[in-house]
């Protein structure tokens, strides 16, 4: 089993593109039934990248306030990959998950493991951005983080936080892979290239050697509520994830 979270401190960064894109070119290259991803995040947008929106099912949150198996809020896409969405949910039940989640440290943990999805499975997990008791989770159990950077100057002053973070995590898991994923890379601007070329100098042993590019299609993709390797497989942005993946 591999777990792979993706994380930021910022907001819109592109988590979600890059959780559900990462899975779909994962699925394709492993097959149906090994690849799964969860939504660990309020927004509960991810189930919208796999055309999952008018599917009827609960989500990770009430499956935890009920006491069931996660298993049971799963939802398979028609691109080789499993969603389990947060689920639409009140505030009261989002305050009393997250309560759950501050009690229980390992529960992303326990539930991975009581959803039963086997040694060859890979989990793919979105959060929302900044620290929060889900990233904490995430931390706790992830064999690989990615954590996303737009190549601009709100991305960049949001480092040192992240790396106080990181120091905290590594210091009790000092083997988890953790690597900065630049998204949203476009070579035809100044700024942008200068930017991307800087932060891949500071971060140099924590850098993903792969980076995805700046990449229309990958909006578009989510308007037809479809992984952009669906939507324009030979783009550039399916190419960076089929890399990534
Ligand atoms: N490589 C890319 N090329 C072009 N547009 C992109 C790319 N990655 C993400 N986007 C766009 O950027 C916006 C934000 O992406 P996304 O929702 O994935 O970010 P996020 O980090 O999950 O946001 P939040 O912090 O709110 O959860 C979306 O409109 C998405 O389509
Ligand atoms: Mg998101």
């Amino acid at each position: 089993m591999s777990i792979i979270g993706v994380v930021s401190m910022k907001g819109g960064v592109g988590k979600t593109s890059t959780c559900a894109n990462l899975a779909a070119a994962l699925g394709a290259q492993l097959g149906a039934g090994r690849v799964s991803t969860i939504d660990l995040d309020p927004q509960n947008a991810l189930h919208w990248h796999f055309g999952l929106v008018d599917q009827d099912t609960t989500g990770v949150c009430e499956q935890s306030l009920t006491g069931g198996n996660w298993r049971n809020a799963m939802l398979q896409s028609a691109y080789q990959v499993a969603c389990l969405p947060y689920g639409n949910v009140s505030e009261a039940d989002r305050e009393a998950f997250e309560g759950m989640l501050t009690q229980s440290p390992q529960w992303l943990a326990s539930q991975i493991k009581a959803a039963g999805w086997g040694k060859e499975a890979c989990v793919v997990v979105d959060t929302p951005p900044g620290p929060s008791v889900y990233l904490k989770q995430v931390f706790d159990c992830a064999d690989l983080v990615l954590i996303v950077l737009l190549p601009d100057a709100g991305s960049y002053a949001t480092i040192p936080d992240m790396e106080i973070w990181l120091e905290d995590m590594l210091a009790a898991r000092p083997k988890l892979k953790v690597f900065y994923l630049l998204n949203q890379i476009d070579r035809s601007e100044a700024l942008n290239r200068d930017t991307a070329a800087f932060l891949r100098r500071q971060l140099k042993p924590r850098m993903c050697p792969v980076d995805i590019h700046n990449d229309e299609a990958v909006a578009e993709a989510l308007a037809f509520q479809q992984p952009v390797l669906s939507y324009e497989p030979h783009g550039q942005a399916s190419h960076d994830f089929t890399r990534l993946a």
